[in-house]
């Protein structure tokens, strides 16, 4: 995938693409987020993040508005919030939130997630929301708002009081990788933040599952440049078995299921293949009849609470005759994938930083075996200024 000489170009290092420069930039987004925001152990606080008392005190819920693969990145957010710090959250499309908004709850975090910070749906809905709520005398509805952007100098930042800045860097290919790699890490701060701030983690392991996952976290880079690397190879030459395929199911479930969305969404984007991200367990309730030997199916299959469920679930699709690619760990229980993408274990909240990799590589490789403009696809846009 590299060119050389002349044909370099300077801006692109030596990539073909942005897109494939960005994914490679991802340990560096991981590294520099481990810097800022995970102090040293001795410091006291797990976690580094500026966050205003006033968003979270007394919090009771969470609501997050997005678009395209900042709602993805959303999703997973949501899990965490719910899973690690035990707010109940949940996530609207904002094209949809703006039109026909849930009624008012109290003690509630908006969060408008943008890459762009320019995204018109979303700052419409996050506009609403705020003006809805100031319109209440009671102050257990006043808005509470904080802004995840790459774009600390965005109409979004100018509208919320509070940003959290993913200081990915400049992203110039359509299709948003380091900058969901980079929101997913937001989420991962505020989520521990959150859960810190509350005693520990509200699932069984408590504060010590939050010591465990931030030295885990720690890895991450480290573990983002094999990934990156190998995955570059390995979705290269799988690329051409996708020459004349027309559908691709993508399959996760639990806090996977946001990353087979993604999967998906990035396969339709810059290769004009159909995709489509399913939970896993939902599969038998439709789309299992469009399966046979010409429908692939992407199978994250991750350690953890649903691991043996999406394995049994991987097995029905193969019965079915799919070419069935599994982005799971090496071992005796992955052996039934006709591919294997391997992806090292790792605490199961924490595998979407890694499964996702599989995912960009694997769109981008077969986007550019077919020749397209993968960091300009066709009906795309950066960001979305218009309704
Ligand atoms: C456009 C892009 C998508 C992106 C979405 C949201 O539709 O094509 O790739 O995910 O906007 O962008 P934002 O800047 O709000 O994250």
């Amino acid at each position: 995938s590299l060119l050389s000489g002349t044909e370099h170009v300077a801006d692109k290092r030596s990539f073909r693409h942005f897109m494939l420069k960005e994914i490679h930039e991802q340990p560096e987004t991981a590294a520099l987020w481990v810097a800022r925001h995970l102090p040293e152990p001795t410091e006291g606080r797990l976690v580094a993040l500026p966050l205003d008392p006033g968003l979270y005190e007394g919090l009771e819920r969470v609501q997050i508005l997005a678009c395209g693969t900042s709602r993805h990145a959303a999703l997973v957010g949501a899990y965490l919030l719910e899973q690690l710090a035990g707010i109940p959250t949940s996530v609207f499309y904002a094209s949809e939130f703006r039109y026909a908004p849930p009624p008012l709850s109290r003690h509630t975090l908006t969060i408008g997630v943008t890459q762009s910070g320019e995204t018109a749906d979303t700052l419409a809905a996050l506009a609403m929301e705020q003006e809805r709520r100031r319109l209440v005398a009671d102050p257990a509805f006043a808005p509470r708002l904080l802004g995840i952007t790459n774009r600390p100098e965005s109409s979004l930042a100018r509208m919320v009081p509070h940003i959290l800045d993913i200081g990915a860097g400049i992203e110039v290919g359509v299709a948003a990788t380091k900058t969901f790699l980079g929101q997913l890490l937001a989420f991962y701060g505020l989520a521990l933040a959150l859960a810190e701030r509350r005693g520990g983690a509200s699932g069984p392991g408590g504060p010590r599952q939050l010591r465990d996952l931030v030295s885990q976290l720690r890895q991450l880079p480290a573990l983002l440049e094999r990934l990156v690397a190998d995955h570059d190879q390995r979705c290269e030459a799988l690329a051409h078995l996708f020459a004349d395929t027309q559908d691709v199911i993508f399959l996760g479930r639990g806090i996977n299921y946001p990353i087979a969305l993604e999967g998906a969404l990035k396969l339709k984007e810059i290769s004009y293949i159909h995709a489509e991200g399913y939970p896993a367990g939902e599969m038998k309730h439709g789309p299992i009849a469009l399966l046979d030997a010409r429908v692939p199916v992407v199978s994250i299959a991750m350690p953890g609470t649903v691991f043996d469920k999406v394995l049994s679930n991987a097995q029905e699709a193969k019965a079915r005759d799919a070419q069935l690619i599994g982005v799971a760990p090496e071992g005796p229980d992955t052996g039934l994938f006709d591919v294997l993408l391997p992806v090292p274990e790792v605490d199961e909240l924490l595998s979407p930083l890694l499964t996702v990799i599989p995912m960009q590589l694997l769109s981008y490789h077969i986007a550019a075996h077919r020749g397209l403009d993968v960091d300009q696809p066709r009906n795309l846009a950066k960001s979305v200024t218009v309704e």
